[in-house]
């Protein structure tokens, strides 16, 4: 019978070049897959959602992530906590919804009762020596950046969110996005590797030949495209819009819209990276006509032209920020070849569908390319199967915070492997 030498994961991680995704394993192998969620997931600061998601006391949402899962629950008093959704009796999965609104947190085992703060406040028949005081719900690290939820599930949590939270707060401030609602959330699996997803959002490489809805708002030099030293037309174009972005970004600093590029992805736990793209056309959103979806602006902004206010986080996450609408994706992994990319739409609370806001307006542009980029995804994952592959060259040009994202993950597989 065939069988396998276990896995050398030291010896992949030392030979991972620098410039070239990885090699196949860290794609496929369960062993890796496992890995990452102790190490990657299990140790890092995660995007788990947004606090609009929970707006009243009680409000809950489970995250399962693998094997892991965390409740994630509004207390009476306004603050939002995250658990590990592990009963204190025998360890029963407590909260079995994907999200709801409860009183207590009540296991279905045998009862046992907790506030939403995670002190145990019943449990019956456990005679006179039991000290309830010892047995609350164990708390995972959780910190809302202008309303995101990042978790982390270490029992030390990487201390440089610190930076992130710096850097990001004043960012997000003018979107009050904690008072704002999710007016659409889309689960999407996605056939391939988390981190086929992660690299296939880090470029937009991939945008002109397959982003039509997307190619709207979004101007080809932005992402990186070089026209060709013969290409005079195209060198004018770039130098054009490289002036418009200038002017605009001067503008948007001078009105206290902080927009210059912020890049902290690699040689840190906690890496990010964060800029306001000006977007085409009438510049205001990321519709089919560049227009603003929502006629009621986030916070108490008054002008929609505030281009797109991007984020993106390791390991899981990147967002939009526009005057009209924020769109954030959080990509969970399910198994070694299946990605679950989870996108909210949020508005003003105040919006009304139907009357500041049609649905399929506001979503038509992303839904259309997240189904693109699942496909492409699943076209990696497919290659990544073949005894042909090995791993190609990122473009120095185009695919740098893909080179981010594979140099910030190995580096953190070899921090926690000593
Ligand atoms: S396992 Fe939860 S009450 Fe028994
Ligand atoms: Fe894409």
């Amino acid at each position: 019978m065939l069988s396998r030498a276990p896995l050398d994961i030291p010896r992949l991680i030392a030979e991972r070049r620098p410039g070239y995704s990885l090699a196949a394993p860290f794609y496929r192998a369960r062993e890796i897959f496992d890995l990452d969620l102790e190490v990657i997931f299990g140790r890092h600061w995660i995007f788990a959602g947004v606090e609009a998601e929970l707006p009243e006391p009680g409000d809950y949402t489970r995250l399962d992530i693998g094997h892991l899962s965390i409740v994630i629950v509004r207390g009476d008093d306004g603050a939002v906590r995250a658990f590990h959704n592990v009963c204190r009796h025998r360890g029963a999965r407590l909260v079995t919804q994907e999200a709801g609104c409860v009183g207590k947190l009540v296991c279905p085992y045998h009862q046992w009762t907790y506030e939403l703060t995670g002190e145990l406040i019943h449990a019956s028949h456990m005679g006179e020596d039991f000290d309830p005081s010892c047995h609350g719900l164990k708390p995972v690290h959780l910190r809302s950046i202008g309303g995101l939820i990042f978790v982390c599930m270490a029992a030390e949590a990487p201390a440089d969110i610190d930076d992130l939270a710096a850097v990001l707060e004043p960012r997000l401030a003018p979107f009050d996005l904690r008072n704002a609602k999710v007016a659409k959330q889309v689960d999407l699996v996605e056939e391939g590797n988390w981190k086929l997803t992660m690299e296939n959002n880090r470029e937009c490489y991939h945008c002109a030949g397959n982003h039509p809805e997307l190619g709207q708002s979004f101007n080809k030099y932005a992402v990186g495209f070089v026209p060709d030293a013969d290409d005079h037309a195209g060198q004018a174009e770039a130098a054009a819009y490289e002036a418009q972005v200038t002017a605009q970004v001067a503008d948007w600093e001078a009105r206290g819209f902080p927009s210059v590029a912020v890049e902290h992805l690699s040689g840190r736990a906690t890496g990010f990276r964060t800029e306001r793209i000006v977007l085409d056309g009438a510049g205001e959103s990321q519709t089919l006509d560049t227009k603003a979806a929502c006629r009621k602006l986030l916070g108490g902004l008054t002008d929609a032209k505030l281009g797109g206010l991007h984020l993106w986080t390791q390991p899981n996450s990147w967002h939009h920020f526009m005057g009209d609408h924020a769109v954030t994706f959080c990509a969970i992994p399910l198994d070694p070849e299946h990605t679950l990319v989870r996108t909210r739409w949020l508005v003003h609370k105040d919006a009304v569908e139907g009357v500041d806001y049609d649905l399929d307006r506001l979503t038509e542009v992303w839904n259309a390319t997240n189904a693109q980029d699942a496909a492409l995804v699943e076209l990696a994952q497919q290659g990544v199967r073949s005894p042909a592959y090995e791993p190609g060259p990122y473009s120095p040009l185009t695919e740098g915070l893909v080179d981010q994202f594979a140099t910030w993950y190995v580096e953190r597989l070899r921090a926690h492997l000593g």
